[in-house]
């Protein structure tokens, strides 16, 4: 899959999204070899740990909004869901290097990782109630418990992009690191973790992640359902049309 680039090298696999002249957008066929990727890694006997990450300058700018507006009109089934729901269970340690525009599943898919690297120039952002949408990836769970509910509230509600160093200040963000060192900084955490005894890895990992299980497959279910209706709303029509007109939407319209 062009778009999605998958290596496996010294115990760790790694996944790097690659559609840089769409800001790293996400379509359907990039979630699926996403998830194909993490099924693989995590079904590898040998692999120890998994990077993801875009170009130093751009991680990703969220799902292709051309699809959201497709899948809008039809109803369609989501692969993001497929990619997304796969995180939660992941029982290898999953690294992100973070640089440029991370929008959307772009910034949620963090909450979800053990390690998050980020260039002092990324940006966050997390626009679904701008977009008529509903937060996703059980970040409307995840977010309170990581920032407090004051910070996910304004992350959340008010949906503006921020800097690197409120992802940092919000627990999102494990360290800011330069530009030029974000890869490498990933890449040697996820060596790291693959020169450790794996078995006590994996366990630690699950006894983190234990009490949460439950919880965030429930959210994320009573996320979809939203997400689902919403995407078929005049307002998230708007919005994403407006994007690609290169204007301002206006809700003023809708009651
Ligand atoms: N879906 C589809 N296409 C996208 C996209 C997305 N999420 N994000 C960017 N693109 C496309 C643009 O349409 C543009 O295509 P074109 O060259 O054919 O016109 C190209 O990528 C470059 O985007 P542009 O907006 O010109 O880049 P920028 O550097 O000015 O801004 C972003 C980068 C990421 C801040 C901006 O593109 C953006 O806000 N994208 C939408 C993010 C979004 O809402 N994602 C959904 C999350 S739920």
């Amino acid at each position: 899959m062009e778009n999605v680039v998958v290596e496996t090298r010294d115990r760790v696999a790694r996944i790097e999204i690659a559609r840089l002249d769409k800001k790293n957008a996400l379509t359907g066929a990039m979630y699926d070899a996403m998830a194909d990727a993490l099924a693989a890694a995590e079904a590898d006997a040998q692999g120890r740990a998994i990077m993801i990450h875009g170009a130093r300058d751009c991680f990703t700018a969220g799902n292709d909004l051309k699809d959201f507006l497709a899948r809008g009109a039809s109803g369609g089934p989501s692969a993001a869901f497929r990619f997304i729901s796969s995180l939660p269970t992941l029982q290898k340690p999953l690294v992100a290097a973070v640089g440029g525009a991370a929008v959307g599943i772009g910034t949620t898919l963090l909450l979800h990782c053990d390690f998050v690297y980020a260039s002092p120039g990324a940006r966050f952002h997390m626009p679904f109630v701008s977009l008529g949408l509903v937060p996703e990836a059980a970040s409307s769970l995840l977010l309170p418990m990581v920032a407090g509910y004051q910070r996910a509230a304004e992350l959340l509600l008010l949906a503006r992009p921020f800097d690197a160093a409120k992802a940092h200040a919000a627990g999102i963000v494990t360290e800011i690191v330069p530009e030029s060192e974000l890869l490498e900084r990933a890449r040697d955490t996820a060596l790291a973790l693959a020169a450790l005894p794996a078995a006590s890895v994996r366990l630690s990992k699950q006894l983190l992640k234990r009490q949460l299980g439950g919880l965030i497959a429930a959210q994320m279910e009573e996320e979809r359902r939203h997400f689902s209706a919403q995407l078929g709303s005049p307002e998230a029509k708007e919005a994403m049309t407006a994007f690609f007109e290169k204007r301002k939407p206006d809700f003023t319209k809708f009651s």
